[in-house]
């Protein structure tokens, strides 16, 4: 063999039975082979396990789904490369053209635009509701039949909760499945509700580091697997190597969530008695509107500490800026602080009345906290509300 061929067949490296990698390796490979023509039919229909092509399958991916669908307590998974794609994939997937979706507008913006401006050009309709209006969810689920109902809780960025069994019982009375992204409380929260699809945005708090992007889609078996075909075809499949950073993030997920919840219930009881403050919202807080249904849903109450600077849209943005220990960024869940000033805010696509259900005011500033020092964080949100109430 000579050694341009050599390099492209190096040595194979096989491990003996009994000796294992302790870490999971990464594999690394687009294209996995059976010893013959005759195996690779039988894998192709569906006679035998194996790997072929990692647009469909990997087994380092595959570790990932399992691993999550076990976490948020399902039976089956499909990871995708960005949290954005697990909910177009899953909207594409399960709708069809005179489909009816029931969602809410406060949701996360790509989420509204999806439902609002991607599906309608294909002939699927939706109602936009207040995520507190069961009755009006009532009202609407019986006038119309529905394909399925999308919900998040906490909301993004205000933090609102919604109702989960009042969601789920009402949606399965009217025969609509009930899809909720619960990227916000994680995957060790509303596994016991009776919700048919989780969808996760892993670049957050599976990950925890932020420097990789992914998202999972979890239920159970026969509708994920329903999935896969479609999945496949749309492409959005997540790279190996990010899933192996994703699963190494995912053995400190616990006690970084924990770590992260106290200092955020911290946070948000130190803006609370801040005069420069007008408004938080936590739902950790006794003052948050429905701290009794968070507390009876959830076992924490997450990272994110979104509030109203008293003086409005200017003062938050100095607030921001101050900030020694916040990157000024998008995103959340990382071991750093984050904060999103007034200025980086969505909700442009909403009108005023819409606006107005949302909570979003010009002041609102979302805070994602991390693992920082606690009196670090307190400090430095102390100091970035002095400067930014004496400048103004
Ligand atoms: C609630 C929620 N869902 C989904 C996403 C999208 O995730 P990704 O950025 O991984 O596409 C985000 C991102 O901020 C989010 O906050």
């Amino acid at each position: 063999m000579k050694k341009s061929t050599r390099v492209n067949h190096p040595p194979r490296i096989e491990l003996p039975p009994d000796n294992h990698a302790v870490v999971a390796p990464i594999y690394q490979s687009v294209k996995f082979e059976f010893d013959t023509v005759e195996e690779t039919e039988r894998y192709l229909r569906g006679e035998r396990p194996g790997f072929f092509y990692s647009r469909a399958s990997n087994p380092t991916t595959r570790q990932l789904e399992l691993l999550l669908a076990e976490l948020q307590g399902r039976e089956e998974c499909l990871v995708t490369a960005s949290g954005v794609g697990a909910i177009s994939q899953t909207l594409l997937a399960l709708t069809r053209q005179g489909d009816h979706i029931v969602c809410f507008i406060e949701t996360y913006n790509p989420t509204r635009y999806l439902i609002r401006r991607l599906l309608s050009r294909f002939g699927v309709r939706h109602t936009m509701l207040p995520i507190e209006d069961i009755a009006a969810v009532e009202r609407v689920l019986a006038a119309t039949a529905t394909r399925l109902v999308f919900f998040e809780s906490p909301t993004n960025p205000v933090t609102k909760i919604a109702d989960i069994s009042a969601l789920t019982r009402l949606a399965r009375s009217a025969g609509a499945l009930t899809l909720m992204d619960n990227t916000f409380a994680g995957f060790h929260q509303h596994g016991e509700y009776e919700i048919d699809v989780f969808i996760h945005s892993l670049t957050k708090y599976a990950s925890g580091a932020g420097d990789v992007m992914g998202g999972a889609v979890i239920g159970r078996a026969d509708l994920i697997r329903s999935l896969r075909l479609d999945f496949g075809a749309l492409g959005g499949t997540l790279d190996p190597h990010a899933a192996y950073l994703i699963l190494r993030g995912l053995k400190t997920y616990f006690v970084r969530y924990q770590a992260q919840c106290a200092s955020a219930q911290k946070v948000a009881e130190f803006l609370a008695a801040h005069p420069a403050v007008s408004k938080v919202h936590y739902p950790g807080l006794a003052s948050h509107p429905q701290h009794a249904l968070a507390k009876a849903q959830m076992k924490d109450f997450g990272t994110i500490v979104t509030f109203d600077m008293r003086a409005g849209a200017a003062a938050g943005g100095r607030f921001a800026q101050e900030l020694k220990l916040f990157a000024l960024a998008a995103s959340l869940g990382s071991t750093e602080s984050l904060v999103v000033a007034p200025q980086m805010m969505g909700g442009r696509d909403l009108t005023p009345e819409q606006l107005q259900v949302s909570s979003l005011t010009e002041g609102t500033v979302r805070l994602s906290i991390g693992l920082e020092d606690l009196e670090d964080l307190l400090e430095d949100v102390r100091q970035a509300l002095e400067a930014a109430t004496a400048a103004g």
